[in-house]
């Protein structure tokens, strides 16, 4: 093994690729200095928190040396590439090697050049990093704008200032750490291409294709795996056999975002059986999470793919009794259905995703029992002693300002349904109060672009929802979105990795249990006497 700080003559370019921290002192000074490649800095102890770091990778080396070396030219940055890549998570990565404070705004039409002014004067006078996800969803017209904002700001970095006038908004203090940083997935719906002026500001990254292996056989390890190097070839084999062999479902998702959310549950089961050989343990995560998404032509195939890479190796999916019978009972004698074990199963596939996944896509055509399987399972929860409550809304009803709120022309900010509905989640006003296990908000309606990018900060790690207002929501442990939909038609790949997926086929739960129910629930009031109630001709 090599280490970077040993500073032998081959590993020198090794070494200066790599953040480099030295304690320096003299006396002047006694600081901390980061470097990477001729850039360097002084760590500036913003805290960071215990939180979660990325595998460093080649990709994640280059990115950090590109977003560097622009800020050595007093430019912005700009990883760019297909969705689930890293570029948020390594902008927020270097931030937080540098100490920095990172700022994740979810960027949607709906911002305009007071929203965007008042975020850049706020960064320079605390000297924070901003990074605008999705950047390029922002009106031509506002970005046209935007860019003298930026360069305003730029324009007073180079020249050293410690105060500066932005634009005729008047004089505001910078603080020299301050930096922007936009990521965007290119050619998807609902994206402008940035002007020219503004592109001049910012130097560019491409992120395309994220190391997998390396990734997933480094977060085996950190799950307690001892055959990480094996398993992870293996893991990543699989997703991309998947990829290739199993038909084109919009709902399919095999990228990173996928590949974490498995290595968690893998994880999850590592440590509840600790003394199960790995091969079959990892057999299982990739088998049962991956399940409730195939649709039923897909599954022999899947399950061959996964016998072959796991050959004579057997595992049975580990169940939850307990729930399993509670969702039972609670199906026949609290919904009056019919607790078929199709039924069942989904109710007990929706619970295990939402606890390594904090939003869901129930998909399944008109009529197939999505609204009856998740409340179910909230009646579920109940029984179990664990108190659910939700919201619904159908987010096609309302306009997007209506939707996550909006200035009036008076300029003063209304709110919008779903953020008054997460505002009372996280606030525990309303209905919500704080011993409550499970807090959903459950958007039915059709998915677009329009309205659910503006969801992506909330969506992925982040897990905050941004608005206009430049009011920031973030989502508590308990919170749940839960969108009930019949296709991914319009979703781009950016929304369908974010979420888990429970897809209901038309055979899974069929009509059949619908018409016994029914058939049970009359004869009932047949033999209470109520020929009519029973609605029978
Ligand atoms: N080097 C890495 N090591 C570990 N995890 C990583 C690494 N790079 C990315 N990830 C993980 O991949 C996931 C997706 O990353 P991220 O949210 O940054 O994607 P993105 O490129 O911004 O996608 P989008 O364009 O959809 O916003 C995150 O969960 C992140 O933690
Ligand atoms: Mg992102």
């Amino acid at each position: 093994m090599k280490f970077y700080w040993e500073n032998k003559p081959d590993s020198d370019m090794a070494q200066r690729q790599a953040l480099r921290y030295s304690w320096e002192s003299d006396k002047n000074m006694n600081k901390c200095i980061i470097r990477i490649v001729d850039w360097f800095r002084f760590y500036t102890f913003e805290y960071v928190g215990n939180a979660i770091r990325l595998v460093v990778t080649p990709l994640t080396d280059r990115c950090y040396i590109t977003l560097t070396q622009a800020m050595n030219l007093t430019m912005g940055g700009a990883p760019a590439g297909p969705a689930g890549t890293g570029k948020t998570e390594t902008t927020k990565d270097l931030g937080r090697g540098c100490g920095i404070y990172v700022v994740v705004f979810n960027c949607s039409d709906q911002m305009n050049k007071d929203s965007m002014a008042q975020i850049f004067m706020g960064l320079s006078q605390s000297g924070a990093w901003g990074c605008f996800d999705e950047f390029n969803r922002i009106l031509i017209e506002v970005l046209s704008v935007v860019s003298t904002q930026v360069k305003c700001v730029l324009d007073a970095l180079k020249e050293k200032k410690t105060k500066f006038a932005f634009t005729e908004l008047g004089e505001i203090n910078l603080q020299d750490t301050v930096g922007f940083f936009i990521t965007m997935n290119p050619g998807y719906a609902g994206r402008t291409e940035l002007p020219e002026n503004l592109k001049a500001l910012f130097r560019s990254c491409a992120m395309v294709v994220p190391d997998l292996v390396l990734i997933c056989e480094n977060m085996l390890m950190s799950e307690g795996f001892v055959q990480a190097k094996d398993l992870s070839r293996k893991f990543v084999s699989l997703y991309m056999l998947s990829r290739e062999l199993l038909s084109k479902q919009r709902h399919y998702d095999w990228g990173l975002r996928a590949v974490k959310s498995v290595l968690r549950q893998a994880g999850k089961l590592k440590r509840s059986d600790p003394e199960i050989p790995e091969d079959p343990l990892l057999m299982r995560a990739l088998r049962d999470f991956n399940m409730p998404k195939i649709v039923t032509d897909d599954k022999p195939i899947f399950l061959r793919l996964i016998g072959d890479l796991f050959p004579r190796v057997e595992c049975p999916s580990k169940s939850n009794p307990e729930f399993t019978k509670i969702s039972h009972d609670t199906a026949k004698k609290d919904m009056g259905l019919l607790a078929e074990d199709a039924f069942v199963i989904k109710i007990v596939q929706l619970a295990e995703i939402l606890e390594v996944r904090h939003c869901c896509f129930i998909i399944g055509p008109p009529g197939c029992g999505k609204t009856a399987v998740w409340k179910t399972l909230v009646a579920s929860y109940k029984n179990n002693n664990q108190d659910c409550e939700y919201d619904t809304l159908n987010p096609k009803a309302v306009s997007s300002d209506e939707l996550f709120g909006a200035y009036n022309k008076a300029k003063e900010w209304k709110n919008g349904v779903l953020s008054v509905i997460m505002k009372n989640q996280v606030k525990n006003d309303d209905k919500y109060k704080p011993t409550q296990f499970h807090k959903w908000s459950v958007l039915d309606g059709d998915i677009d672009p329009e309205w659910i990018e503006s969801l992506n900060t909330v969506m992925d790690d982040n897990k905050v929802l941004t608005l206009v207002s430049n009011d920031r929501i973030p989502l508590s442990p308990q919170m749940r979105l839960i969108f009930e939909i019949s296709n991914l038609k319009n979703a781009t790949p950016a929304t369908v990795s974010r979420a888990g997926v429970l897809f209901i086929n038309d055979t899974d739960i069929g009509w059949n249990p619908y018409m016994n129910a029914w058939l049970d629930r009359s004869t009932i009031k047949i033999l209470q006497g109520t020929r009519e109630g029973a609605n029978l001709p």
